[in-house]
């Protein structure tokens, strides 16, 4: 139990030092907060509005304003949401 309880805590400290964001928590945010307007078919689609990391950057940013929930968005949140996109649908180089 103790040990358990050590390399969880472990982990949760070396996790931020070895990656630049969490692709994982993005999914999640993205999953809870992104589905309610479009799926993610808008990623994908032949005319897609977005082909780089910028433009990516930027749309994100704008329809995390849409869904009213901003204010709980941290900025690392929103670097997440970014990373677990990138790496699922666009694909672009940062
Ligand atoms: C209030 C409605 C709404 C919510 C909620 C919403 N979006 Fe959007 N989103 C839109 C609309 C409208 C478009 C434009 C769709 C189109 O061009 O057909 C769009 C387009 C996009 C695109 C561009 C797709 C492309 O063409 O490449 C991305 C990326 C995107 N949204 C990400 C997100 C993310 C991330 C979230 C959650 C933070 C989110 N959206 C939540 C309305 C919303």
């Amino acid at each position: 139990m103790k040990i358990t309880l050590h390399l969880t805590l472990l982990l949760a400290i070396a996790t931020p030092m070895t990656t630049w964001a969490d692709s994982e928590n993005g999914q999640e945010l993205h999953d809870t907060d992104c589905l309610g307007c479009h799926g993610t078919e808008v990623y994908t689609r032949e005319n897609r509005t977005i082909n780089d990391f910028f433009g990516l950057k930027r749309q994100v940013s704008m329809c995390i304003t849409v869904t009213g929930k901003g204010a709980d968005w941290f900025p690392e949140d929103q670097a997440d949401v970014v990373e677990y996109m990138n790496q699922s649908f666009y694909h672009t180089k940062e």
